[in-house]
């Protein structure tokens, strides 16, 4: 390849390291970011279970089970020590190895759904689906605070 003119090389480097005003204008904060990771959660939970109506082809349960999965498993660096705000209660960070645990489920769960979900039987990935559910509640019930 042909090294780039400097001029390109030097704007390309600039737009790659400077983009600290544009972050601070458009990027979320830590908690709209997990706020929206949750949201994400629940548009793949949507997406399985449209998968297993006549609303979506049953191959779409595996790329929502697979994103799914690796949104479970970004959740684990998602409440860093001190970012407290939104709906996560303080617990999180006094109980933390319980609450690590908790990631760890539906880590496990988002696991199974992505297995269940290759077999493409409807009976399986309904019950990996529940599973997983169940993980939500989990946490939500000692994690997360009342809606404002
Ligand atoms: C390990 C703990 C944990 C698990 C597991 C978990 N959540 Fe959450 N969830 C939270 C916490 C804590 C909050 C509050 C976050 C905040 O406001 O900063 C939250 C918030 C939410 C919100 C509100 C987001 C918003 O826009 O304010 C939704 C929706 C949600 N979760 C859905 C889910 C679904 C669906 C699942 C399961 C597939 C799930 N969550 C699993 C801890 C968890």
């Amino acid at each position: 390849m042909k090294p780039l003119p400097t001029a390109l090389a030097l704007a390309l480097t600039a737009a790659i390291v400077a983009p600290s005003g544009a972050r601070a204008q458009n990027a979320p904060t830590v908690v709209e970011y997990r706020q929206g990771l949750m949201q994400a959660f629940r548009t793949h939970m949507g997406g399985v279970g449209a998968a297993l109506t006549d609303a979506a082809p049953v191959g779409h349960a595996e790329h929502h089970a697979v994103a799914f999965d690796r949104m479970a498993q970004a959740l684990a660096n998602v409440f860093p020590e001190g970012s407290t705000g939104g709906r996560a209660l303080p617990a999180i960070w006094s109980d933390r190895d319980d609450f690590m645990d908790k990631v760890t489920d539906i880590q496990t769960a988002t696991a199974r759904l992505v297995t269940a979900s290759r077999t493409g039987d409807a009976e399986q990935i309904g019950t990996a689906m529940q599973g997983v559910r169940q993980t939500c509640s989990g946490c939500h019930g000692t994690y997360r605070g009342p809606a404002n």
